[in-house]
């Protein structure tokens, strides 16, 4: 929801451009941070789902933790001034470099994801005379119930450490001297909006955790990863994910020990509603089958409708001015409907792929060249995908004052 002065300093700025709504990510990290401290979790975020450096700024002030995917995002997090103590390093692929930076940085944990990369981890710190902390990411073979291309807990994914395989872990946590074995680690999976499946996660870390304390090992962290998902088609009304109940799931099924401390990485649901990418009509396309609403966004700003058939909500805002304010039809370059008829188009970008397609037949008021359109729940997995494909320039941003 943008009021009329909002959507003024749109017209006002040259487009496409992310929009970020500060109150937005303040009510939403402010309800995070009440949700979980009930329970004395630790959430650390998700530095890949949104690096915009005043987004991380202002999650940072918030005292969470960093989960980082690259020696970047390592660098990132420090930089921003989260505590090394609080960040977490995970992927499939660390490099060498990578490890040797987060050493240096001497970050809290790795999060290892197979048994040659603990190898590699324990010869790069032994180098160094340090002592790496890790936890081992297993696949807990849990379905996340989301999209095939954001689920990453099955046993066909490339993703963590498979049970069959934990008795190769056992052993060779047991030879590395310059690990320090801190837990367990789990991510199954994004947007998920069904509070079962985190139930059964629990139930997985529970037995994996009773695995491990029979082998003899004593498990202080259990990291649940992220995953939580938001309400993208109510972005007004449902905008604040639903920590509560996630976090409760956690505080009720999971069985933990005295000592022990239970993490989080989450990232969608810290940031997506805070942003929103804002675009201009710059053809309409009227067709015999179709009608085609061409925008100066496309891909090349927010990939994720043509990666993963994502619905995001699309809001011609000049209309919403224009019947908000009762301004004429020259004044707005947008006919003011007396009627509530909507037209169906297919809302497409400028790249030269056909894929380029935000979605087909969204139902919107008649629309024209100079409409400003918004693209709601963009602040996850947004701004931080776009790509110089076709040369197009990098997205700017602005934000809420
Ligand atoms: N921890 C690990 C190890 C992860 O791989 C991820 C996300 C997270 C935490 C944070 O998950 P979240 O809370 O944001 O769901 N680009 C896709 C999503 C990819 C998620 C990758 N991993 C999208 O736009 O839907």
């Amino acid at each position: 929801m943008f009021n009329n002065n909002t959507i003024q300093r749109f017209n006002d700025t040259e487009t496409p451009f992310y929009y970020y709504d500060m109150d937005v990510l303040r009510n939403t990290l402010d309800a995070c941070r009440d949700a979980s401290s009930k329970y004395g979790f630790h959430v650390h975020y998700a530095m890949k789902a949104n690096f915009n450096p005043k987004v991380v700024d202002m999650i940072q002030s918030f005292g969470f933790g960093a989960d980082c995917v690259s020696g970047n995002e390592v660098k990132a997090a420090i930089e921003h001034g989260f505590d090394k103590e609080k960040v977490v390093f995970a992927g499939v692929g660390k490099s060498d470099k990578e490890i040797n930076l987060a050493l240096d940085a001497n970050i809290f944990c790795f999060n290892v994801e197979s048994v040659q990369e603990l190898e590699i981890i324990n010869d790069l710190a032994k180098a160094k005379n340090k002592v790496a902390g890790i936890a081992i990411r297993i696949n807990p073979n849990v379905d996340a119930h989301t999209h095939h291309f954001i689920t990453t807990g099955l046993d066909e994914n490339k993703f963590g450490i498979n049970t069959w395989q934990l008795n190769d872990v056992a052993e060779t946590l047991r030879k590395c001297d310059n690990l320090k074995f801190l837990g367990i680690h789990f991510h199954i999976g994004s947007q998920i909006t069904d509070m079962e499946v985190y139930r059964n996660l629990c139930t997985r870390i529970n037995e994996m955790q009773d695995w491990f304390e029979n082998h003899g090992f004593t498990i202080k962290i259990l990291n649940t990863g992220g995953g939580l998902g938001v309400d993208y088609y109510n972005p007004d009304t449902n905008g604040i994910a639903d920590f509560e109940s996630y976090f409760k799931v956690f505080s009720k099924f999971l069985n933990v020990k005295p000592g022990q401390e239970v993490h989080f990485e989450l990232g969608r649901a810290m940031v997506a509603q805070s942003a929103s990418l804002i675009s201009r009509v710059l053809y309409v396309k009227n067709g015999q089958k179709k009608n085609f609403l061409i925008l100066d966004a496309g891909m090349t700003e927010l990939m994720r409708p043509m990666l993963y058939q994502a619905y995001h909500a699309i809001e011609n805002l000049s209309k919403q001015l224009a019947v908000g304010s009762g301004q004429s039809e020259q004044e707005n370059h947008s006919p003011v409907s007396t009627h509530h008829s909507t037209i169906k188009y297919d809302v497409v970008g400028p790249i030269c792929e056909s894929t380029d397609c935000f979605r087909k037949d969204v139902d919107l008021p008649q629309s024209y060249r100079g409409d400003l359109i918004a693209i709601r729940t963009a602040g996850a997995y947004g701004e931080v995908m776009a790509s110089g494909y076709n040369l197009r320039d990098h997205v700017q941003s602005i934000y809420s004052e």
